[in-house]
């Protein structure tokens, strides 16, 4: 029986690129996050996720959880037949209690659940916030993260402990201990260790925040004090306008309730059809023509100086700064009634996200801004062609093994004032070969960082090769340390994806 079952794991594996189907990240066809998928679950309760990974434990089956969808490249699974299970239908929420300071979720609870769940109730998760359609799950394993110097923002910050499925397809509780490498490692899993099922997360009381945005020139950011202009606020971030040689400085803080009757309501991603629709043109045509590119940059860095925001009540455009609002609303928002997200309109991108010490945030602008003048030098403009720019995030030291922000000074770094990340998503061409406008400066403009500069990947933002390349830049001693959990937890490596095995942890 046993001989039967490892020729038959062998010739599944012979077949391995025939053998499944694509799984497809948010952005559908032509996106794949899995090559090799040969179930999807959906499950509907903790019980059922075990006995799913019971099953596929027993006969030696990979298996990956999958939440939103929200990742950009096919880093989801390793290359083997691999088994999807979706948490979407395992969003309870219990156990709330504001005074104690916790609630319970369940893996595929999303932002949108949690913040309309807790703002009915008074509370907030502060600023451990990702995006609106993404499942806390999903963000906790992946290390994601909001920009913040001085407050905490990964949202793994937020968990006080961690419910995880493990390769045996049994329940182990881990609290928050930063002296035991268990929760170290399961702060950041990548999914490694199993399939994030409950969180236990902090809660605070609700707070109304205002939102502010100031535009300054390419060298007050360049040669100024970049620490300055983020360190000093709730949350804050730039975004790069690389043509118009301009950035937008956004920030927010909390107000007192009573400051301001305005409810706003922030989208970064809805577009009326007309919208989507010029847009997509343009960009189009940006893939041979730089000049369209030049148009887009122009067009959107304009749009993007007005407030991406809404009345809640009425739906009309805000036009002023400072907005006013609720926490998450104002922080995250979500979707105008009668848009669509620029997706649904064929609007999508690749990107590239890595994270500097902040101590380098000058130099590592610098040394981008050179590259877009090395292409200027050959006559070719280069621009940002997403509707925000080139988006400038931060994050506070925070300790564990794999997040983006962890403290280790291997390699010299000083991690401990925090990390700037340099997050470049850009225009996925829809016509041709589906490659950009001048693709190898992106290639280069990565490369170049990564040898450079001793930088950390975002976890669901990069390709394979960016993986590979920066994988040099892991502290090997901490690696090996989640090595060592991972074992614990998984011995059979049933969980395994290509960012595990880049990284080294197989
Ligand atoms: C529009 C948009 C905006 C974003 N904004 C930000 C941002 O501001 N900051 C930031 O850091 N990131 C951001 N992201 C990235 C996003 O937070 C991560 O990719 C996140 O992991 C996606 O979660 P998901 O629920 O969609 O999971 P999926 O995309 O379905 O899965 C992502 C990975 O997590 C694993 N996984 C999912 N659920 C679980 C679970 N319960 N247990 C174990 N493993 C699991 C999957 O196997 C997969 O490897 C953004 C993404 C998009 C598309
Ligand atoms: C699982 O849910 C997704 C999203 O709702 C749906 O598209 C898919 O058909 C469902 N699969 C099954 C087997 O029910
Ligand atoms: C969130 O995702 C689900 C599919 O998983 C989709 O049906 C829904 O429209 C999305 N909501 C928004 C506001 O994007
Ligand atoms: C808000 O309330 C505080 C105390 O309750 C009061 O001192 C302050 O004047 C009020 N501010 C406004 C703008 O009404
Ligand atoms: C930074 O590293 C030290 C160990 O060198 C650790 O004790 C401390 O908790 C870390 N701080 C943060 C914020 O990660
Ligand atoms: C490993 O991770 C810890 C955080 O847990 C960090 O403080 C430390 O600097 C890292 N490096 C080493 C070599 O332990």
């Amino acid at each position: 029986m046993l001989l039967r079952l490892s020729s038959l794991a062998l010739l599944a594996s012979t077949l391995h690129s025939c053998a499944g189907f694509e799984y497809n990240t948010f952005d559908g066809p032509g996106f794949p996050s899995c090559h090799n998928v040969i179930a999807v679950h959906n499950a509907t309760s903790v019980d059922e996720m075990v006995s799913l990974v019971k099953d596929a434990a027993s006969t030696g089956q990979r298996v990956r959880a999958a939440g939103k969808g929200h990742m950009w490249y096919d880093t989801q699974c390793s290359d083997a037949p691999t088994v999807l299970i979706r948490t979407e239908d395992v969003n309870g929420i219990y156990d709330f209690d504001l005074e104690a300071g916790h609630v319970t979720i369940e893996a595929g609870v999303t932002f949108f659940q949690l913040a309309e769940y807790l703002h009915q109730r008074g509370a907030s998760v502060n600023y451990a916030l990702v995006n609106w359609n993404i499942s806390l799950g999903g963000s906790i394993a992946m290390g994601a993260h909001r920009s913040s110097i001085r407050e905490d923002s990964m949202v793994a910050s937020a968990a006080m402990a961690l419910d995880i499925i493990d390769g045996t397809g049994t329940i182990r509780t881990v609290e928050r201990d930063e002296s035991n490498d268990d929760w170290l490692a399961a702060s950041t899993s990548l999914g490694l260790l199993g399939i994030i099922a409950r969180i236990k997360l902090k809660i605070y009381p609700d707070t109304k925040v205002y939102s502010m945005q100031k535009i300054l020139s390419e060298d007050e950011v360049l040669n100024g004090d970049i620490y300055g202009l983020i360190a000093p606020y709730a949350t804050a971030n730039l975004w790069w306008w690389p043509y118009m040689r301009k950035f937008h400085q956004r920030y927010y803080d909390v107000v007192p309730t009573n400051q301001s009757d305005q409810e706003g309501f922030q989208s970064t991603f809805s577009v009326t059809e007309f919208e989507g629709n010029t847009a997509r043109t343009l960009l189009d045509s940006g893939k041979y023509l730089p000049t369209s590119n030049m148009a887009a940059e122009t067009l959107f860095f304009g749009l993007w100086s007005l407030p991406n925001f809404h009345d809640k009540k009425t739906d009309k455009a805000i036009l002023k700064w400072p907005v006013y609002g609720w926490n998450y609303d104002v922080l995250i928002g979500g979707l105008y009634p009668n848009q669509k997200p620029e997706w649904d309109y064929g609007l999508h991108g690749y990107t590239l996200e890595l994270a500097f010490p902040v101590t380098m945030a000058n130099d590592m602008l610098k040394r981008v801004r050179s590259l877009f003048d090395a292409e200027l030098k050959k006559g070719i403009v280069m621009t940002s062609t997403y509707r925000s720019g080139i988006n400038i995030k931060f994050g506070k030291a925070y300790n564990d093994l794999l997040g983006q922000v962890h403290n280790s000074t291997h390699g010299g770094a000083d991690w401990s004032k925090g990390a700037i990340m340099f997050d470049f998503p850009s225009y996925a061409p829809t016509i041709g070969d589906k490659k950009r406008f001048n693709e190898n400066f992106y290639i280069n403009l990565a490369n170049t960082l990564i040898d450079e500069f001793p930088c950390r990947p975002h976890w669901t933002k990069n390709t394979r090769d960016v993986f590979t390349r920066a994988a040099k830049n892991f502290d090997p001693q901490n690696i090996s340390r989640f090595k060592a959990v991972r074992e614990k937890f998984d011995p059979k490596g049933i969980f395994r994806s290509v960012v595990g095995e880049i990284i080294g942890v197989y």
